[in-house]
């Protein structure tokens, strides 16, 4: 029998700072709506979709950055604030975080905007690895531990993890169906992160994910 060889994370050099914004940040960044016409179908996406740890710098557009939110954790169903990923009791209790060269934003669903949370390029902190930090768009994945706290404390951080991985997984059939590159990143500095996001005491990273277009990309999909 085939034994699958443990994959081992190639590390950089660890990021212990930030750097500072390029470019001036907006308070908000409302985002495109998403075109829902776009893309291959789903069985093709599937058929395409691979971790990818080779990026080009260029930065996404803003129409790609809205298709890419919405298809993570985007409201579908607007009567009843439904949303494009599952979650316990829609609890909805994981925050879409966005680590772009101008700043750090929270993915507000509801509004459909990008809200700045801290103006400095916080990519390369987000892992350990060489790509991280210099491919345009880091997400990370953040428990909101007080949305969570009815719940029984064995299921809590269960059922968060399930919530980011099901998250992860529109983003990773989004990107296959736009031609983009990503790679889920469960490596990261939780306490490093968490100072670098300005997060609360009741917030944690779990769950980190590295969008952009392809090494080699012409940049036909970048919308
Ligand atoms: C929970 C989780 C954590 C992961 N963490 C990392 C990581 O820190 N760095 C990385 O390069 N890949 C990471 N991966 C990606 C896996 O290495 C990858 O999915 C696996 O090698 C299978 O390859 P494939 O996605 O191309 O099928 C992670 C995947 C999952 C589901």
């Amino acid at each position: 029998m085939n034994e699958t060889p443990w994959l081992t994370y190639m590390p950089s050099h660890a990021t212990s700072a930030t750097r500072p914004a390029v470019g001036e940040a907006p308070a908000v960044i409302d985002l495109p709506a998403p075109d829902l016409r776009s893309g291959v179908p789903l069985m093709t996406a599937l058929s395409f979709r691979t971790s990818t740890r080779e990026f080009s710098p260029r930065a996404l557009s803003l129409a790609t950055l809205g298709e890419l939110l919405w298809a993570a954790d985007g409201i579908n169903r607007p009567l009843s604030g439904g949303r494009t990923a599952p979650s316990p009791h829609a609890l909805q209790e994981i925050d879409i975080y966005v680590a772009l060269p101008l700043g750090v934003y929270r993915y507000d669903s509801p509004k459909h905007q990008l809200v700045l949370k801290h103006a400095v390029d916080a990519r390369g902190m987000t892992g350990y690895q060489d790509f991280v930090g210099a491919a345009p768009l880091d997400l990370v994945y953040v428990v909101r531990g007080s949305r969570v706290l009815d719940m029984p404390a064995a299921q809590q951080a269960m059922f968060s993890a399930v919530t980011a991985g099901s998250i992860a997984q529109n983003v990773s059939l989004y990107c296959a169906s736009a031609g983009l590159a990503t790679v889920v990143r469960g490596w990261i500095n939780h306490r490093l992160l968490g100072d670098a996001l300005r997060l609360n005491e009741d917030e944690t990273p779990i769950l980190a994910q590295t969008v952009g277009l392809p090494a080699d990309a012409d940049g036909t999909h970048n919308k």
